[in-house]
């Protein structure tokens, strides 16, 4: 790499007046925070495929649906936005809006911009989840990395003829009005509205339960029409949770796929997920600290969890690794009570991480992980090596151990 040069995913990408893109940006593309397994937004991606698994089974079984997780971020300007109608006089195409790599890649701007290839592709039905970066406001909803999934599904006149049992036309030839697009006759219209409604209702139920009142707003998106958003009640006020549409004929056309109408629909996961689980402040999808962490771990989508605020201080990471006396039943309760007796309030953490029996001494060795942390005051590394070697003294006293 060069100057001039930027290289991603093994591909070298030329600089020019287009290029916004910084070195702490791409970074992020490395993150693949929804592919952490009990990351909060791996959560909710595997919450909402279970609802598309539950309710829309295929012959063999599984869902109808396609899921694509591993679709690289780095499109081009046709894929996120000629693909998808939008205008080129459109505020997103703006380098002061998304970030460019040059003036014919970029930074995914949505996971919209995978939905013509795919349907190219010969995909019917599929669902994409994807990192989607924005040159945004900053403030704790917003983030220029955050997560979102499309979802699209389309049908062709044979296929919806089975579901109503009767005879439908799909096509006339006038002209758009509020309603419905020129092409699409009412009835095709209606159905899929429906449909659509039917679908993404099932999933704001599946998510935040039944109880939850909704409204349908319209709105505007250049690559559906008729389009919505839809709005849930969420601590009494109204709070848009996805846009969706019935999708714009000529997409499909271009896709080679004119003889199917379908609808898509595309959400924000950090939104959801800071609902579910009372996050405050979106950055705290991108922390390392096991405060955090620690507090999803062996969760399942369906595990009910309230986000705890961890302290700003930093944490300080010592592991202590030992080998058992030979006589010695020795508890990791027995090891947790001298780390609370000698820590005190500057652990918050210990967990065991590694035992393995060695095969040679035919001893049993074990290492903890012990995270000090003060709640109101950084610690120097100094103090936590004191402390840590008072707890593995007094473990070596206590217990006959011999550190490794
Ligand atoms: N891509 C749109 C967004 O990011 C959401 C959307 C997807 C709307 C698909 C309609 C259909 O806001």
């Amino acid at each position: 790499p060069t100057n001039n040069t930027i290289v991603l995913n093994g591909k070298t990408y030329i600089k020019d007046d287009y290029t916004n893109v910084t070195p702490r940006i791409i970074s992020f593309l490395d993150k693949k925070l929804l592919h952490r397994k009990f990351h909060p937004l791996n959560l909710i991606k595997q919450n909402i495929i279970n609802y598309f698994n539950k309710n829309f089974i295929g012959k063999k079984g599984i869902t109808i649906f396609s899921i694509y997780e591993d679709l690289h971020p780095v499109v081009t300007v046709r894929e996120n936005f000629d693909s998808l109608l939008i205008p080129e006089s459109h505020i997103s195409r703006q380098k002061s809006d998304t970030y460019y790599i040059n003036k014919e890649y970029l930074l995914r701007s949505h996971t919209t911009a995978h939905q013509a290839e795919l349907i190219k592709m010969g995909l019917d039905n599929f669902l994409i989840f994807g990192d989607a970066y924005r040159r945004d406001e900053i403030d704790i909803t917003h983030y220029p990395v955050f997560h979102q999934t499309d979802g699209v599904y389309t049908l062709n006149k044979e296929q919806i003829e089975n579901v109503i049992n009767s005879e439908i036309n799909l096509f006339e030839n006038n002209e758009d009005t509020e309603e419905k697009q020129g092409i699409h006759t009412a009835a095709v219209t209606k159905f899929i509205e429906n449909h659509l409604k039917n679908t993404l209702i099932g999933l704001s139920h599946h998510l935040y339960g039944t109880k939850i009142s909704h409204q349908w707003v319209s709105a505007y998106f250049p690559f559906t029409h008729p389009s919505w958003e839809l709005q849930i009640m969420i601590n009494n006020e109204w709070t848009e949770i996805l846009g969706c549409g019935i999708i714009r004929q000529d997409i499909l056309k271009n896709a080679g796929a004119g003889d199917r109408v379908g609808w898509a629909f595309g959400l924000g996961l950090e939104r959801l997920a800071m609902q579910r689980y009372q996050i405050p402040d979106i950055r705290i999808f991108w922390s390392e600290d096991s405060g955090v962490t620690s507090q999803f771990e062996d969760a399942t989508p369906e595990t009910k969890i309230i986000y705890k605020e961890v302290s700003p201080q930093p944490q300080c990471i010592n592991d202590l690794s030992f080998f058992l006396a030979d006589d010695n039943i020795f508890h990791s309760n027995d090891f947790y009570e001298i780390v609370r007796h000698v820590g005190g309030n500057y652990v918050e953490q210990v967990k065991l991480i590694d035992e393995f029996f060695h095969p040679k001494v035919k001893r049993l060795s074990r290492t903890y992980r012990i995270i000090y942390r003060h709640r109101n005051r950084p610690l120097t590394k100094a103090e936590v090596n004191v402390l840590h070697s008072r707890i593995a003294n007094t473990t070596i006293r206590q217990f006959n151990i011999e550190i490794r």
